[in-house]
């Protein structure tokens, strides 16, 4: 994980550093630093703690201008413990190199005893360390320059990396380089000044033209001069293609909500739409999806579906299988990508892969769809960040159009994405007419009122937080649902896990019986998502054992419901529609919940403890 920024131009590269830094925060924030180069020297900052303590320290005026090149970094710690010593950037032992290192160098060990063997010494207990040092000595030895020494150093470590690095002695240029972590490289007008990060974020108040490096690839980038890209390998000269971004600033600020994840609760009707804009034609009865359309007979002809991805994303993949199963009628199996890619799975080129993930950026679901493709099967993205590694990797895709998700806890990457899987479902139940006519038409319909009952759904926000208020103090939480609306229990859980740090649970609710019932309590409050439709009584039945056990009962159901409401203890209405749709409205109230859970515990609801947005390591 960790976020990388660089600048290199005529403006004062500190606010863009840091502010490269902020909006970068989501990938990791144990500790952060800063590297400015004043012309002479290197002047480095970092301390533990996220880019505002970061800022304490370097908050004396003068400080703040000391130069038109900089690297930046904020760390999720891998090797070493997040303190002040282990942040990064790192410099060499001569003090002429610096870097900053997003991924992990599984070899490190090895090199690090040749290279104390070689006389140097080490500082902090990081893997990076010993990369800048392994670089410095191979520019010693092979009388180099930095980008020759940067590729020769890099052919000799194996894991992971996107790594920026600088030499004082040639101050004119940044080589960037990077293996399994993302790297953009934004350019500015005719050249003069160069952006680097993890994402296209940090510079898109300066620039939409950006280069995104492909893995294996190394660039060196000077002032006045057009971007070089080589591979690693092989050495072979890469025609470096300039990129127009589409994000824009608003989309990136908080937009006057207090947190993230509250704004992108909020976009949900919005990003819902913007999922199906132009793929649904609810009048005419059409679904297009260009990834779909174009291997519809692989789709059709599908032995199974096999769906990998992780944490969220596995979670909306369990509503996949669900709508896979019923409306096309093709058996699914979802694997955690982290399980499969060990698992020496069984697949063949008759299974469809398809692979979830907000970032695009998941190490275990890249290693993942990298195996499905070597057994030979044909693997399809559902991915929201365009362009990112998973998207590239896949043979064909359908992007969520969510647009940035920045709060740490996914929101709206989830019901986006369970969007995407209810449109290729669909289509493959016309397709195959495991779906009538009439029954998809009608889906259509109902799924084209999703936006606006989730905005009718969003009025409620007041009384899910009065419920907040009353649970905030629980130690143990249990979640339950059933069919289509058992991974969204799984996914209220998750939620109130990370960010208010809460312990939960989420169990199909006629699992409960089988062993998590000997938890409830007069203590225990118990969320229970209990729709109309699907296992109705059997929920209420449910319900009933709880009560008889004195836990206290929070209630999803659907408007106009009387048998719950006289027995549970809150009741959350939501609006009528198809079961297999239910999960898009379901989860708003359990979104809220946790949200409001989080606040009111004072917890860091955007940025929780330990977690980063994008898990670009095993
Ligand atoms: C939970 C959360 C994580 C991610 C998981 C997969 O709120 O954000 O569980 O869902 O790390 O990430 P992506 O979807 O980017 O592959």
């Amino acid at each position: 994980m960790c976020g990388i920024t660089g600048y290199i131009g005529f403006r004062d590269a500190y606010p863009i550093v840091i502010n490269g830094l902020k909006r970068l925060e989501y990938r990791g924030y144990d500790s952060s630093g800063v590297m400015l180069y004043d012309g002479e020297e290197m002047r480095m900052s970092k301390t533990k703690g996220k880019v505002s303590d970061l800022e304490l320290i370097t908050n004396k005026e003068e400080e703040r201008k000391l130069g038109k090149i900089g690297i930046g970094h904020t760390r999720w710690a891998t090797h070493g413990v997040p303190n002040d010593v282990n942040s990064h950037p790192h410099f060499s032992q001569s003090g002429d190199l610096v870097i900053v290192h997003n991924g992990i160098i599984e070899n490190y060990d090895t090199i690090k005893q040749e290279l104390i063997n070689r006389g140097y010494k080490f500082h902090s207990d990081t893997d990076t360390e010993v990369l800048i040092n392994l670089i410095e000595e191979v520019k010693k030895n092979e009388k180099c320059k930095l980008g020759k020494a940067v590729q020769i150093a890099l052919t000799n470590v194996i894991g992971a990396y996107a790594i920026a690095v600088f030499d004082k002695t040639k101050p004119n240029e940044i080589v960037v380089a990077r293996l399994g972590s993302p790297i953009a490289i934004g350019v500015g007008k005719d050249n003069k000044e160069f952006f680097v990060a993890s994402d296209a974020s940090p510079f898109i108040e300066y620039t939409k033209e950006a280069i995104y490096l492909e893995d294996g690839e190394l660039a060196i980038i000077k002032i006045g001069k057009e971007v070089r890209v080589r591979q690693i390998k092989n050495d072979k000269i890469v025609d470096a293609t300039i990129q127009e971004l589409q994000m824009s600033l608003e989309q990136i600020e908080k937009g006057g909500y207090d947190h993230f994840m509250l704004k992108e609760i909020y976009e949900q009707p919005k990003a819902i739409t913007d999922t199906y804009r132009g793929r649904m034609l609810a009048d005419e009865g059409i679904i297009r999806m260009s990834g779909v359309d174009d291997n519809l007979q692989k789709f059709l002809n599908a032995d199974r579906i096999i769906i990998i991805a992780c944490g969220t994303s596995w979670h909306a993949g369990l509503v996949g299988e669900y709508l896979f199963e019923d409306m096309a009628r093709i058996p699914v199996e979802v694997e955690y990508a982290s399980e499969f890619r060990y698992r020496n799975p069984i697949i063949t080129s008759k299974d469809v892969v398809i692979a979830i993930s907000q970032s695009g950026e998941t190490a275990d679901t890249l290693a993942a769809i990298k195996l499905a493709k070597s057994k030979g099967a044909f693997v399809f993205g559902v991915c929201n960040v365009v362009g990112s590694s998973i998207a590239r990797e896949t043979h064909a895709g359908a992007y969520t159009h969510a647009g940035p998700e920045i709060g740490v806890a996914s929101t709206k990457a989830f019901t986006t994405q369970i969007t995407v899987l209810s449109l290729i479902a669909l289509k493959l139940g016309e397709e195959k007419g495991t779906l009538s006519k009439n029954v998809f038409h009608t889906y259509l319909q109902r799924m084209q009122l999703i936006p606006g009952k989730v905005e009718e759904l969003l009025k409620i926000d007041k009384k899910v937080q009065e419920i907040a208020r009353v649970y905030k103090d629980a130690t143990n939480c249990l979640y339950l649902g059933r069919g289509f609306n058992f991974p969204v229990a799984l996914e209220g859980a998750l939620k109130l896990k990370e960010i208010s740090y809460i312990h939960a649970e989420g169990y199909p609710a006629a699992e409960m019986k089988h062993g998590p019932i000997a938890l409830i309590d007069e203590n225990m409050p118990i969320f229970v998502i209990a729709t109309n439709k699907g296992h109705y009584e059997k929920v209420v039945s449910n319900i009933q054992e709880i009560k008889a056990r004195s836990g206290k009962i929070i209630a999803i159901v659907t408007e106009g419901d009387t048998e719950v409401k006289k027995i549970a203890d809150h009741v959350i209405e939501i609006p009528e529609t198809e079961e297999a749709l239910t999960p898009l409205l379901t989860t708003i109230p359990l979104q809220l919940l946790s949200y409001h859970i989080a606040v009111f515990l004072e917890k860091d609801v955007d940025q929780p403890r330990n977690l980063a947005k994008a898990v670009t390591v095993e």
